[in-house]
């Protein structure tokens, strides 16, 4: 294992938090490396004494190796399935379902769920919850601005109705603005409450992590769920252990808690 990248790993949990170990380590370290090399730096050490001094530096570092790309509408075809086949199994339980979008960056996932969610129940009562570890991501995310790479997935209508163009960029509405609450939250540090949400979208989150890691947080999205409430992964994104989660599969991407 390269000492410099253990030094830096143990420095960095200690100044932010962030655990690298949890993710995996050639697709991290390559990432970090990069970033430093950019920078001029000669070794991690070198780096890290620059993240030191450097303000901007270290915020820039924590959104980089946070990866936090998302679109409206990630994979149409998988959010198809979740709005035709699972939100009406799950509004027909309540109009009132608790959302979490896990990791959702700048905010487009949730938004998504948003815009489903009220065109399904307006009168819908709970708010989605969207949470995600990075603060930069989640500020742009409360913001609502987007240009548009971002929108490619929405349809005509419903870019029409949902959005204000503001120059090059897409504003989400108020309407759907104030049906998404944002958090801070590290997935794999913080509790989750149990047995609560009636749907957990995690989506491209997993993918960055190291199995055990990824095991811990599964176990944790399994006792976050309600008995019936389902969980929607991302598009390269598959699940084992099912029988340990107490899961089935019922959709690509999707899973039921039984
Ligand atoms: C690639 S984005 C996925 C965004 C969205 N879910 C989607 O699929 O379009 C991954 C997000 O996971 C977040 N993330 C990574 N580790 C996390 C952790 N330990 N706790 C919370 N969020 C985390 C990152 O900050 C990033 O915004």
């Amino acid at each position: 294992m390269d000492s410099d990248y253990e030094y830096f790993k143990r420095k960095i949990l200690k100044k932010s938090g962030v655990d690298l170990n949890a993710y995996k380590t050639r697709q991290m370290q390559r990432r970090i490396t990069t970033l430093s090399e950019k920078l001029g730096c000669k070794s991690l050490k070198e780096y890290y004494r620059l993240l030191e001094r450097d303000r901007k530096r270290y915020e820039d570092f924590l959104e980089y190796i946070t990866i936090n790309f998302s679109e409206f509408f990630r994979d149409p075809e998988r959010f198809k399935e979740l709005e035709e086949k699972i939100f009406p199994e799950i509004l027909r339980k309540t109009p009132n379902p608790r959302i979490w979008s896990a990791g959702c960056a700048t905010g487009e996932e949730a938004y998504s769920l948003a815009i489903i969610l009220y065109e399904k129940s307006p009168q819908s009562l709970n708010r989605i919850l969207a949470t995600d570890i990075d603060k930069g991501a989640l500020k742009k995310a409360r913001t609502g601005l987007y240009d548009e790479n971002h929108i490619r997935n929405v349809g005509k209508e419903r870019l029409r109705k949902y959005f204000l163009k503001i120059g090059e960029n897409y504003e989400i509405c108020d309407e759907i603005k104030k049906r998404v609450k944002f958090n801070e939250i590290d997935l794999l540090k913080d509790d989750f409450p149990q047995g609560f949400f009636h749907l957990i979208v995690c989506r491209n989150v997993i993918i960055y992590l190291e199995n055990s890691a990824k095991e811990m947080l599964m176990d944790k999205f399994g006792l976050a769920l309600r008995r019936g409430g389902f969980f929607f992964c991302g598009g390269t994104e598959r699940l084992f252990n099912l029988d340990r989660m107490g899961f089935k599969c019922v959709g690509t991407c999707l899973y039921k808690k039984i």
